[in-house]
């Protein structure tokens, strides 16, 4: 494998000294990795070098034509070191958003050791206080400088890091969710499945429109029928009806969220019956009114399991359940930031952990 040059940086900042204020996706550490890409020389000139501004042309391609995608994870400060969980899939992840794209495959190895290194170094950023965690942000963008609508031959990837709280202001209090019944965010055939900065583009319209409403996030329904569920702005949905544990298939327009397939695995394996199928918005409204849906909950890398009290459809609120947090929620979260905390055992193989 390539070396990765280090490049020091003498303009250290200062580390936040209220973790209970972090937020999400505010503060940046002191170090990013970087490596380029082109079609003679692949994926070279990886380092771990100071945080700084980035320089674009302004016609630089991924400007224009959105031609760009990130990935999200966590680096846990664990109870017997620093840990990550499944980075792996998160790489091979965007390996399939750059294919959709048009862009380069990622040597994943490459990117993985360029991560470590960058952790090794910023190791003390990683906050200490319950619930927070150091988000992990690789990115991808098409850096030719060129106006022709067509794929860019050379590329950068970089990796920032983030000291967080809970993505939420709430933190694990319920949140509040639009069904969003007119703007669609993704069609089969498209790239919902990716993390295409575009995909996040097509939503923030219909996000604003919900804030200003009282709501936290947007609810999508698929695109052709504006029937069956999807999944929300920055996570995907799970709905306990009648005890079974039910989330939407993927289809080519949801993000197959690796908090997602990791919450139907442990839900499997503590024996709940978990079903991926379609579930329609006036089966949500109905088993919510009557009774049958007992808990609904996101599940994201920032999000982690976020129970959700209750859902707006056009000018009717629902509540779920007590609109409070439901035991399956509970365990499902215990269970999910034990394994990533190193607070218990894992199972799974999922857990990473760190040599420093
Ligand atoms: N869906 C969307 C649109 C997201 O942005 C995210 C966050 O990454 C998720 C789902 C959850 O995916 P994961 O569990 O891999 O973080
Ligand atoms: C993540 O959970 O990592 C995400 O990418 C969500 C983000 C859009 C805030």
């Amino acid at each position: 494998m390539q070396e990765i040059k280090f490049i020091e940086n003498t303009h250290l900042k200062e580390k936040p000294k209220d973790q209970s204020k972090l937020g999400f996706g505010k503060i940046f550490t002191d170090y990013m990795f970087t490596m380029e890409y082109n079609s003679k020389e692949g994926w070279h000139n990886a380092q771990v070098r100071p945080y700084e501004n980035l320089s674009f042309d302004p016609a630089t391609t991924f400007i224009h034509y959105g031609q760009a995608f990130f990935e999200g994870m966590k680096a846990y400060n664990a109870v017997d070191g620093v840990r990550l969980f499944r980075p792996m899939d998160n790489f091979a992840r965007a390996t399939r958003s750059a294919e959709r794209l048009a862009m380069p495959a990622l040597d994943e190895d490459l990117a993985m050791e360029g991560l470590k290194l960058l952790l090794k170094v910023e190791k003390d950023w990683i906050p200490t206080a319950p619930g927070t965690s150091l988000y992990i942000r690789p990115t991808m963008v098409a850096t030719d400088v060129f106006l022709g609508v067509h794929a860019s031959d050379s590329y950068l990837f970089f990796i920032i890091l983030s000291p967080v709280g809970a993505y939420y202001a709430a933190g694990l209090q319920p949140v509040k969710i639009y069904v969003e019944d007119e703007y669609v965010r993704a069609a089969r055939g498209g790239i919902g499945f990716t993390k295409a900065a575009a995909n996040y583009a097509a939503s923030i319209y219909a996000g604003e429109l919900a804030e200003k409403k009282g709501y936290s996030q947007v609810l999508w329904l698929d695109a052709v029928e504006r029937k069956y569920i999807e999944e929300v702005g920055a996570m995907n949905m799970f709905f306990v009806i009648d005890g079974a544990i039910v989330t939407p298939p993927l289809r080519g327009s949801i993000l197959p969220g690796i908090t997602r397939d990791s919450v139907i695995k442990l839900g499997r394996k503590m024996g709940y019956d978990v079903q991926e199928r379609l579930i329609s918005i006036d089966e949500v409204m109905e088993t919510a009114r009557n009774g049958h849906m007992s808990e609904a909950f996101g599940s994201g890398t920032a999000a982690v399991i976020s129970p959700v009290g209750a859902f707006c459809l056009e000018k009717e609120e629902v509540q779920v359940g007590d609109g409070g947090i439901g035991p399956i929620s509970q365990k499902l979260y215990d269970t999910l930031t034990g394994i990533q905390y190193g607070r218990i055992p894992d199972e799974m193989g999922w857990s990473v952990k760190l040599d420093f």
